[in-house]
């Protein structure tokens, strides 16, 4: 008989072991390892739903760090011991410290405080900007070729905090939205349409709040755009849906804010890089003229890939499509200046 992989880790684990222990078994540095390297700043919901992915994607050894560092180290220990179970052995380790993160090639930032209800993701702001400078600082200090995936909100205003607080080239910063709020937009699609999840492809552009842009007609399903597959009536119900989305969730909890879907779309994002894939995807980037839009993060289609956003693409937008993004793009830049005196 023929063991899987699996099987004999089962057997293996579950031998008592009896022999002379000669190693010393240090939390996370058990075996010296060639692997890559990710980091994942906040340990919290979203980051370690983000390094569960990650795991699972077995690409790198990954470091979740948090300001409280026995919620990074028991979360790391949790996902390490899920190994055998879903056959992953990277290291996962925690930490508080920034040193740990020296060499990560990609650093996914998730630390800041959630939305509660009521509130709006620009009103966590003030919190989330001096998180965002100390984090940047270790980033900058510690881990200075890595590329930045943004994930704190309100993200696009973060994302811009964050490459000013760190220097880096623009392309090396960039934010986690359209990833999810396309996914969002994908699964009332499909549900609508009644096909596989699989065969619809999203478009969402903007700001990742109350000003994002839906684009049916760069959202289609099996390639056909969904402007020849729903009425106009639906289309505007899903639209509007994808942009409360996040919203939507927050008032189901009660407490805390979505992590399952924005954790992923950050780890598609981390992997996107480090593995060069050149994915094409939704992504807030730095713009300079793009869209009419200057010195501003918003989202936007990129090429993702080793090089963080190698290319911004410009889509032809109607009159109407343009307006809403120049509409979202010139509200955050608003606020870059009046918030956070950029
Ligand atoms: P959470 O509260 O579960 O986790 C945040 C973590 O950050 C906590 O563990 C906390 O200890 C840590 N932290 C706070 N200050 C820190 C510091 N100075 N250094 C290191 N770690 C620090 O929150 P959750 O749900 O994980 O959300 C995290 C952020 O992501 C929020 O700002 C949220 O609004 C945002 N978010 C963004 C999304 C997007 O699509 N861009 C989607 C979902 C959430
Ligand atoms: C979300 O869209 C709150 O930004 C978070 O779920």
């Amino acid at each position: 008989m023929i063991l899987s992989r699996n099987q004999l880790g089962f057997i293996f684990n579950h031998v008592p072991y009896g022999g002379p222990f000669t190693g010393t078994f240090n939390e996370g540095t058990t075996m010296a390892s060639n692997r890559r390297k990710i980091a994942v700043i906040g340990a919290g919901n979203v980051g370690a739903t983000c390094a569960f992915v990650l795991a699972q994607m077995k690409i790198a050894d990954i470091v979740m760090l948090d300001i409280y560092e026995g919620f990074a180290k028991g979360k790391a220990l949790d996902m390490s011991q899920n190994g055998q179970v879903l056959n992953y052995d990277g290291a996962i380790t925690g930490t508080a410290n920034y040193e740990d993160i020296a060499g990560a090639e990609v650093v996914v930032v998730t630390s800041g405080f959630p939305r509660q209800p009521g509130m709006t993701r620009e009103d966590l702001i003030a919190k989330n900007a001096g998180i965002v400078q100390q984090v940047g600082e270790g980033i900058r200090d510690h881990a200075p070729d890595a590329t930045i995936i943004m994930v704190t909100n309100p993200l696009d205003l973060m994302t811009y905090h964050m490459q000013k607080v760190t220097g880096f080239p623009a392309n090396r910063v960039c934010g986690q939205a359209g990833v999810l709020d396309s996914a969002r937009m994908t699964h009332f699609v499909a549900k609508a349409v009644g096909c596989s999840e699989e065969d619809v492809q999203a478009m969402v552009l903007g700001g990742h709040g109350d000003t994002m842009v839906p684009l049916p007609r760069f959202t289609t399903v099996g390639g056909i755009a969904i402007t020849h597959l729903l009425d106009a009536e639906t289309i505007d119900a899903i639209c509007k849906r994808t942009a409360s989305g996040g919203g939507e969730i927050v008032k189901l909890l009660e407490r805390g804010s979505a992590f399952y879907a924005p954790g992923s779309a950050a780890a598609i994002m981390a992997e996107a890089v480090l593995n060069d894939r050149k994915r094409l995807i939704p992504a807030s980037a730095h713009l300079t003229g793009q869209y009419g839009l200057d010195d501003v993060y918003i989202g936007v289609p990129v090429i993702l890939g080793a090089g963080g956003i190698e290319r911004i693409l410009e889509l032809e937008l109607s009159e109407e499509e343009l307006a809403s993004l120049q509409g979202s793009g010139n509200f955050y830049k608003s606020q870059l200046s009046e918030l956070l005196g950029y």
